[in-house]
């Protein structure tokens, strides 16, 4: 196999000067103690050591995603690398998307928002074809091989020519001829004038590389020079013996300072006494980033047939159940059934808050690794945030219409004339809108989709117990009373029997139970419907908020 000859620009390769980094984690354990190592323009650069060694956490550092603890990185001599490609361990691009359309939208959010879509194909095609990813554009990321899957995983960072390139365990997991083409497409990025650093478990990568650190399982530096030196340094025919020499070591300082005595004197980096660098020059605005993620989160929704079908479909057999259960005409004015019609309101009130909820729930915590990544490639969280908003509020003021609309048509309503019906929809979408906003705060706060899962009957069950209406408010213990005003289904059933004229259709209905039950809910269903409006929208603006906090705490930036 040849090494492929790339029609790109050569780039401009970024030198990098790392001096006496360390770093320690929250119990005070120090992970890597005092590495200095210096990395040439255009050079391939692996990093190895025992796991556990600090590897990862010095990439971190490298690439400016860790801050270090003590030392400094320069690039070229400056605190500010231009552009960065990091490319984490775990294949985290959406699966159900076909490759090439991945790589438009990875192009819309890195590109200066200047480029045009015709400018976007070019690149996508070009960078395809680097990778040798060409035949594969149509193939959805999840169908891609394991080795196709990395690669493409490096197709998104070499979108926008970094002059550096950072990789966790590119080969790990790779069978070893696919890991070897890897290997070959980085050298490939290196000979184009691209500094590429990876870590690798493989020694035999380290002959593909100009450049070998080694560390020790302490976190110190064995040894960082040519892969030949580094053998002649060991006493070793072959590197793959070097963990166990390593070990060999009466002191774990041993080699470290064997290394240090011998270490020819590079010369000392320029550096600027600053922080670690700004890896991500932010070029893409807000709005065209709420636009592209819109925009994917719908053609993720849409390609996947059956998340698609569950998102309408549970509301459509809830809708069915709803209409097996309550017979028609409980709002009937001269004959009305008062128990049933607080039965009817307050399952609708509870369907809009569990539909908005699931729909919430699953959506950020099952791509946290991807929105990690695109945080560093300058994705804003407001823009992320409202862009699943844009895509799953519609659908549920889909599925709102729907249950009123079919309810009211089977006379499970009271017939209300346009205004009301459109007063009981607003209610009810901003009841889901309030629901969707828990639901991402939710998703954002725990760390996969099991955990998620298990958030359900918690959220679920105060929104039942306390909403007033299983148990009116009035009658409620006193915690539980003050409980009731944090539930955002409190506020959508009372704002829904208002509407709906249940004060009058039980003094004035007839019906023997309607005067005492309206005694025992007190003025639930006074208040005028724009109130519970108002604090349901404030629901949705304080769930937002908390759900961006939280995301803001995880930032991966903030690490260390
Ligand atoms: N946030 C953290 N809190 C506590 N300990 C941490 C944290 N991050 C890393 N460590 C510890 O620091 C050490 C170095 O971790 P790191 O992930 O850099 O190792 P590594 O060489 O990449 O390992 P592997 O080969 O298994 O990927 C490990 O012992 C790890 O447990
Ligand atoms: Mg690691």
């Amino acid at each position: 196999m040849t090494t492929e000859q790339t029609t790109s620009p050569p780039r401009a390769g970024v030198g990098i000067a790392a001096q006496g980094l360390s770093q320690s984690v929250r119990s005070g354990r120090q992970i890597l103690t005092d590495i200095s190592v210096s990395i040439a323009p255009g050079e391939l650069v692996a990093i190895i050591g025992a796991s556990g060694a600090g590897k990862t956490t010095l990439l971190e550092i490298l690439s400016g995603v860790q801050r270090p603890v003590a030392g400094t990185v320069t690039y070229d001599g400056t605190t500010t690398a231009g552009t960065i490609g990091v490319v984490p361990q775990d294949d985290i691009i959406h699966s159900e998307l076909p490759l090439a359309r991945t790589l438009r939208y990875a192009a819309q959010l890195r590109l200066p928002s200047t480029t045009g879509p015709a400018e976007i194909s070019d690149r996508v095609a070009e960078v395809l074809a680097e990778l040798r990813l060409t035949d594969r554009a149509g193939t959805p990321v999840g169908l891609l091989s394991g080795g196709e899957r990395k690669r493409a995983s490096i197709a998104v960072e070499l979108l926008t020519r970094p002059g550096v390139f950072f990789l966790d365990e590119p080969t790990s997991g790779l069978d070893p001829a696919i890991a070897v083409e890897l290997l070959r497409a980085l050298r490939a990025l290196a000979d184009t004038g691209a500094t590429v650093v990876l870590t690798t478990h493989q020694v035999t990568d380290v002959d593909h590389c100009d450049r070998v650190v080694v560390l020790t399982r302490q976190g110190r530096l064995a040894f960082t020079g040519a892969p030949a030196a580094a053998r002649e340094f060991f006493g070793l025919r072959s590197l793959l013996e070097v963990h166990l020499r390593l070990d060999e070591a009466t002191q774990p300082a041993e080699w470290p300072d064997r290394f240090a005595e011998q270490r020819p004197a590079e010369p000392p980096p320029r550096s600027t006494d600053c922080d670690v660098a700004e890896t991500s020059p932010r070029r893409v605005g807000r709005l065209r980033q709420w636009a592209v993620l819109s925009a994917r989160n719908a053609e993720i929704v849409v390609r996947n047939r059956l998340t698609l079908a569950i998102l309408l479909g549970s509301p459509l057999m809830v809708l069915g159940m709803f209409a097996l259960l309550f017979r028609p005409g409980a709002f009937e004015p001269t004959r009305p059934s008062p128990t049933v019609t607080v039965m009817i309101l307050f399952w609708i009130a509870f369907g809009g808050f569990f539909f908005g909820l699931t729909y919430g729930l699953l959506q950020i915590c099952t791509e946290l690794p991807i929105l990690r990544r695109e945080r560093l490639a300058g994705v804003r969280l407001v823009p992320y945030l409202l862009a699943k908003v844009a895509v799953l509020l519609p659908l549920l003021a889909v599925v709102d219409l729907a249950l009123l609309g079919v309810l009211r048509g089977m006379d499970r309503l009271p017939p209300v004339g346009g205004a009301d019906f459109a007063a009981l929809y607003a209610t009810l979408l901003l009841s889901s809108a309030a629901a969707l906003a828990l639901g991402l705060l939710c998703s954002a706060a725990v760390s996969d989709a099991a955990q998620a899962t298990l958030m359900l009957p918690m959220l679920c069950f105060p929104q039942v117990l306390f909403v007033g209406a299983i148990l009116p408010v009035p009658a409620m213990a006193v915690g539980g009373q003050w409980l009731s005003y944090a539930m955002s289904n409190r506020w959508a059933f009372e704002g829904l029997g208002h509407t709906a004229g249940v004060e009058r259709l039980w003094r004035d209905g007839g019906s023997p139970l309607g005067p005492p039950l309206l005694a025992t809910y007190g003025d639930s269903f006074s208040r005028p419907v724009w109130i519970d409006w108002l604090v349901l929208g404030g629901f949705v603006l304080l769930f937002l908020g908390a759900a961006w906090a939280v995301l803001l705490r995880r930032d991966p930036r903030r690490a260390s």
